[in-house]
């Protein structure tokens, strides 16, 4: 199907765009009283990932309300341990829990490489469901959590502050982080690849801890699983975002994905001269910024343009969109990416 938006595409591949791209990273769910409706009409979170036609429903609602260039498939990161063999709970303001986790050797022993197409079928059908609905206005994103973000939850069980026990292991037992990275990794390529196959027109990395490792541990942990999901997916864009790892930009510039995700620590031309000329550049707003009064954001998002320049630019946040931030602030992002950008 010929999309009549394919802003988002083109900015990826570096092809031309009248403007630049704008979605927000977490937009489906968070924000929209219109998304905790159909949450609250379910039994919780983790129902709703694996509802089909609902998730359809919460991944177009920001395509509707608030007029992103992109739709994101709503989901979560944890659902590849799940489908390993490790479930989790999911409870309202203390975020993702891990009842059982990774320690040792015969705890390896009880996963499994996730069998996407059975295991993890719900997401396919959401996203086929998606597409259908989409009927081509917008881009449909896939994405998946990068091998070192989901090794830290299947070891710690949860989020951490100093991520201590998965820090811990890789300096124990290195062969053991090794295993389990590389069973998260080829779960991670075939569960991908599943979502390509049902009509993810670009896929995203998410390396939400990135930024704890010291630049020779991300090469080893990190970006060396990040590199074999990059070689083995060639048929869409792929974007890769480390939050944090400003350390690691130049490494990440020589990975075989279109985007590099930034976040707002960092520095648009510094990031530019460190990733070179052939990729695109997606972020970096201060998610904070859309706390401040209208003006501050329109001004703040006109530098942010100005910084970036007008090709190989998607508009975003420098991470996902805040819970408490009025659906009105990111209107007004929104709106001033379309204007400030336009040629
Ligand atoms: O971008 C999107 O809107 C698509 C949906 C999406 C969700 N999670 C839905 C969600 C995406 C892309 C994610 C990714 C994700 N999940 C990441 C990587 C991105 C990042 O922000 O760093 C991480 C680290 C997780 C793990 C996770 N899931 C946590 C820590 C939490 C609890 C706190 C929170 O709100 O993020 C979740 C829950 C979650 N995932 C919610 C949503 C809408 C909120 C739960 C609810 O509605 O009850």
């Amino acid at each position: 199907m010929q999309l009549k938006n394919d802003l988002l595409l083109r900015a990826a591949k570096g092809q031309a765009t009248e403007r630049t791209p704008v979605w927000l990273m977490r937009q489906a769910g968070r924000i929209l009283p219109e998304y905790r409706a159909v949450r609250e009409s379910l039994n919780g979170f983790i129902e709703l990932v694996k509802n089909p036609a609902r998730a359809a429903e919460v991944t177009i609602q920001p395509v509707d309300i608030l007029g992103v260039d992109a739709a994101i498939i709503f989901s979560d990161i944890l659902v590849i341990p799940e489908a390993m063999g490790l479930p989790y709970t999911m409870e309202e303001k203390k975020g993702p829990s891990f009842p059982r986790t990774i320690q040792t050797e015969q705890d390896l022993q009880r996963l499994k490489v996730a069998d996407a197409a059975s295991d993890l079928g719900y997401v396919a059908e959401a996203i086929r469901l998606t597409k259908k609905e989409l009927n081509g206005r917008v881009p449909l994103i896939g994405f998946a959590g990068a091998p070192f973000t989901i090794f830290t939850y299947m070891v710690e069980g949860g989020g951490s502050k100093t991520f201590s026990k998965a820090r811990k292991m890789m300096y124990q037992n290195p062969a053991l982080s090794h295993q389990l990275l590389q069973m998260i990794t080829d779960s991670t390529i075939a569960y991908l690849k599943e979502q390509i196959k049902a009509g993810a027109d670009l896929v995203q990395i998410f390396d939400s801890w990135a930024g704890i490792l010291p630049p020779n541990q991300y090469e080893e942990f990190g970006l060396a699983y990040i590199a074999q999901i990059c070689n083995a997916i060639q048929d869409v864009p792929k974007t890769v975002f480390a939050k944090g790892a400003f350390f690691a930009r130049k490494s990440i510039g020589n990975l075989a994905c279109e985007v590099v995700g930034l976040d707002w620590n960092m520095d648009a031309k510094e990031s530019r001269a460190l990733v070179g000329n052939q990729k695109t550049l997606q972020g970096n707003l201060d998610p904070c910024v859309l706390y401040a009064p209208y003006d501050v954001i329109r001004k703040e998002t006109k530098q942010m343009l100005a910084d970036f320049g007008n090709q190989r630019h998607i508009a975003n946040l420098g991470h996902g969109v805040y819970p408490d931030i009025e659906p009105d602030k990111v209107k007004c992002f929104i709106e001033s990416v379309k204007e400030f950008s336009t040629k």
